[in-house]
This record gives structure tokens, C-alpha cells and sequence, in this order.
């Protein structure tokens, strides 16, 4: 693993206390100042509200710059794996270091199918949600029991690795589908070994006993880019969680069914299927899209553009470069006319030209043209999240496991500064009022 590599020192005047700390740097050359003992030194703690100027870790697995536009698994940029690369090819890199060779690739294929199914007796799960019970949920809960079934994957996860990767990959795939076929209250379809990782998933999607999956070439190669472009994104919301949860000790399917709970949220990857919602709502209300404009300026109300601004991209987020692209290319595909596409674009462009989005550097992010392809697709818009910890299930299992080969790993435990009462006697009851 590349550490960071100590370039000079920072000072602080703190009580007439000349401080000195170490400053670090990454192979793109960002820098860091090493606080590790700031408490020490002075009896304050770094206050960083959102971790917005706070490192946790070093990492090897992903780069980006969000005034550029630039992210990189493992050195190579976004578009050119999405451009040139399966989704398998792009697992295999994250949790290997380097692209698959042919026979890699070939090897990794046959374990994926090998280990598609799911037990028997957790598809029993599926029947006892109740109707209509969010994909999200189903997924989060059947990850974390995939350790009950399956308890040798949660040890010594270095023992055999890519046959626990490949397991959890498989199966989240698996779980997925049959998590939309009990929503939708059909039979559920198993995966098939002479499918490729997305067919397979577009098969037990979308086909049934009583009849074939319509998909065709320009949805499954758009569903490998699309999964590709989520598969990491660094110290995200998720990722932050996997590895908190993991510092703990705690076993790989924990820590992932906790990612998928964080990604559910709608600042974070529950996003895409807000986007929908908030285009149907235009759509509704006759297409202004002025007056959603004006409603995400206004500090009184809580509503905010879905699918639009991002923490780390202050320029347009080259993931949504790519996804507009697909969504374009689908739609053509089928033929179809979206009025929610010409809806999304109009709002893309207001918001372009309007100086709230451009002083804030808000711009589209991944989500906003992501649920409009998968619903080309014919992906309903719960789902649209489940699709996205598909696509992250790669990201999370490398920053999983870079924080278990980190030797100074430390369990994760921020600090705070409490503001509530201070010291107090408790009543007898009788007395309280
Ligand atoms: N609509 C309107 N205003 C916005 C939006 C938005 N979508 N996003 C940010 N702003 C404004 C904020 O109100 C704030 O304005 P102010 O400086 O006048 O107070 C300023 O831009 C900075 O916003 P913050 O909330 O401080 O930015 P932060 O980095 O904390 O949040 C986030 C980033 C959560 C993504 C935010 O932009 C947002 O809520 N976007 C909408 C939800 C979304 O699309 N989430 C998906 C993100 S991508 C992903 O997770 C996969």
C-alpha cells in the first residue's frame, strides 16, 4: 500500500505555545496536517461539523478532484473503464488492484455464477414483508443475515477472499431481484449461468414463467456503465459507515448491510428515486420548472433540487457526464418519449444559467439522470436505490478491506463538545414537576 509521504510541518500559536505538526501527502498531491495530537497539545479537539475538512484515512483505491471533475478507481479515470470495461472487470480492479487478465476475468465469471443463488430457506424471508415494504429495507436486512447463513464468510475474510467477494457480489444481485419480485407479488426467477452479471439480473427481473425478459444489447451495456460509475466514490456517507462499523470488528456483511442503510438516505443515494418523484411532481403540476427553481432558492423552505450539488464536485460531477449519455442512448433504444427527460433538461438548464446554482458550484450529480435510464429500463423508482448499492457493493468491500490491512487501524470514535445541562441530582419522583 503507497503511504503518504511527510512534506514539512505547520505551525500553530496557541497560549504562547508554539505548535508544530506534520503535513502529509498523497500521490495527487493533496495535503494534510496530522492533529493526531491536538488534544494533547493544546486540550482542544479539531470541530468539524460534517467532516468537511476531516481525513480519517489513506487510501489507494479512489481519487478525486471536485473542482476538475475527476474521479479514478485505481488510477484510471471513470470514463475509460465505463468506455472500455464490463462491471465485473471494474469489481475484480477494486478488490484486486489491477484489471482482470482474460483468464482472471473468465475465472471471476464462472465464481460469480457459481455462487448466485441464495439458501433456500432465506427466500422464506421475502414472503413475510408486508406488501409494499421499501426494497432498501429487504436488502439491508437480508445482507446482514447472508453472516447467519453463511458464517464462514465473516471470518478470517483473507482466507479464500475472492470466494466471499464473489459470494456477497452474486448474491446481492440475487437478493435484489427476488426483493422486487415479492414487491410486485410474482415468482421468483434464479439466476442463470449462461448470463452475464447484468443480463441475469435484467433476466430475473424481468422475466416469468409465462414469459421471456424484454431487454435488449443497449440496456444491459448501459446497466454495466451505470453500475461501473457507481462502484466507489471514496469517504462517502456509505463508505464512512462501512468502515466505522468495520473498525469495531465487526464482519464484513454488518458493515455492508449498514452502507446499504446510510445509502438509503435521500441526501445520499436515496437521491436517484427523490430525482423521479420530484419530475412526476413538475410533470403534475404542468411542467414550471421555474417554480421549483424559486422553491430550492428559498431559505424558508426545506426543499432542495434532487440530483443536483454535491460535497466533493463543485464543477459537473463526471459521473453525470456518462449518465446522461446512457439515458439518452436507452431512450433511443426503445423508441419511447419521456416528457420527465425533456422536464429534467429544462430544469439542468435553468438551473445552469440561474447565479444561486452557479456561486454554490451546484451542479447535477450522479443521481439526476440515473433513475430517468432505469426507468426506461422499466425499473420501478423504488428500486432505483437498490440499483445503486449494486453498483457501490465493490466500492464498500475494497474500503472494507483496505481498513482491515491498515496495521495502525483504529476504531472509529469521533469526539464531541457537549452542550447539554451540566451537573444535576435526580428528584424523587414526587418532587419532579
Ligand atoms: N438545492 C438547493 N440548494 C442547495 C442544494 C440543492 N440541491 N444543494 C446545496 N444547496 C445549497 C445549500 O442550501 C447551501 O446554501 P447556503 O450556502 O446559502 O447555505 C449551499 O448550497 C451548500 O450546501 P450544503 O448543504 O452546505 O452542502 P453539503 O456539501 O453539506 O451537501 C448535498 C451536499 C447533501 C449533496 C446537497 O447538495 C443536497 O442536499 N443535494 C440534494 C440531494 C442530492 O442530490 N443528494 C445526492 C448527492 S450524490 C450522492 O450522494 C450519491
Amino acid at each position: 500500500m503507497t503511504k503518504m509521504k511527510e512534506v514539512g510541518s505547520m505551525g500553530l500559536k496557541m497560549n504562547e505555545k508554539d505548535l508544530r505538526y506534520k503535513v502529509y501527502e498523497g500521490t495527487e498531491g493533496e495535503r494534510a496536517i496530522d492533529i493526531s495530537s491536538l488534544r494533547k497539545d493544546t486540550g482542544c479537539i479539531a470541530f468539524d461539523s460534517g467532516f468537511v475538512n476531516t481525513g480519517v484515512c489513506s487510501s489507494n483505491i479512489t481519487f478525486i478532484d471536485g473542482e476538475k471533475g475527476i474521479l479514478r478507481y485505481r488510477g484510471y479515470d471513470v470514463a475509460d473503464l465505463a468506455k472500455n470495461c464490463e462491471f465485473i472487470e471494474v469489481v475484480y480492479l477494486l478488490i484486486h488492484g489491477s484489471l482482470p487478465t482474460e483468464g482472471q476475468k473468465a475465472r471471476y465469471s464462472n465464481l460469480l455464477n457459481s455462487h448466485s443463488l441464495i439458501h433456500e430457506d432465506m427466500k422464506e424471508f421475502f414472503s413475510h414483508y408486508p406488501d409494499h415494504s421499501h426494497p432498501m429495507a429487504i436488502l439491508s436486512a437480508m445482507v446482514v443475515s447472508l453472516s447467519s447463513f453463511y458464517p464462514e464468510m465473516g471470518e478470517n475474510y483473507k482466507e479464500d477472499v475472492d470466494m466471499k467477494v464473489t459470494r456477497l457480489i452474486s448474491k446481492l444481485r440475487t437478493i435484489a431481484a427476488f426483493s422486487y419480485k415479492k414487491s410486485i407479488g410474482h415468482p421468483t426467477i434464479y439466476p442463470k449461468h449462461d448470463l452475464s452479471y447484468c443480463e441475469n439480473f435484467l433476466n430475473m427481473m424481468f422475466s416469468s414463467p409465462v414469459k421471456e425478459a424484454s431487454y435488449n444489447d443497449v440496456m444491459v451495456s448501459a446497466l454495466n456503465k451505470l453500475l461501473i460509475i457507481h462502484a466507489d466514490h471514496e469517504q462517502n456517507c456509505s463508505a464512512s459507515v462501512v468502515r466505522s462499523v468495520g473498525s469495531a470488528g465487526a464482519n464484513l456483511y454488518a458493515s455492508i448491510s449498514s452502507g446499504i442503510c446510510a445509502l438509503w438516505g435521500p441526501l445520499h443515494g436515496g437521491a436517484n428515486q427523490q430525482v423521479i418523484e420530484m419530475l412526476e411532481e413538475i410533470e403534475r403540476d404542468g411542467g414550471d420548472v421555474d417554480k421549483v427553481i424559486e422553491r430550492a432558492k428559498d431559505k424558508n423552505d426545506p426543499f432542495r433540487l434532487m440530483g443536483f450539488g454535491h460535497r466533493v464536485y463543485k464543477s459537473y460531477d463526471p459521473r453525470a457526464t456518462i449518465a446522461k449519455k446512457l439515458c439518452m442512448e436507452v431512450i433511443e433504444s426503445t423508441n419511447n418519449i419521456d416528457p420527465l427527460l425533456d422536464i429534467a433538461m429544462k430544469l439542468e438548464e435553468k438551473a445552469l444559467e440561474d447565479p444561486y446554482f452557479v456561486d454554490r458550484g451546484l451542479y447535477p450529480n450522479v443521481d439526476f439522470y440515473t433513475g430517468l435510464t432505469y426507468r426506461e429500463m422499466g425499473i420501478p423508482t423504488d428500486m432505483f436505490t437498490v440499483m445503486f448499492a449494486i453498483g457501490r457493493l465493490p466500492g464498500w468491500i475494497a474500503q472494507w478491506m483496505e481498513l482491515k490491512d491498515d496495521p495502525h487501524g483504529r476504531i472509529a470514535r469521533p469526539r464531541q463538545i457537549y452542550t447539554g445541562p451540566t451537573f444535576r441530582k435526580v428528584e424523587p419522583i414526587s418532587k419532579r414537576n
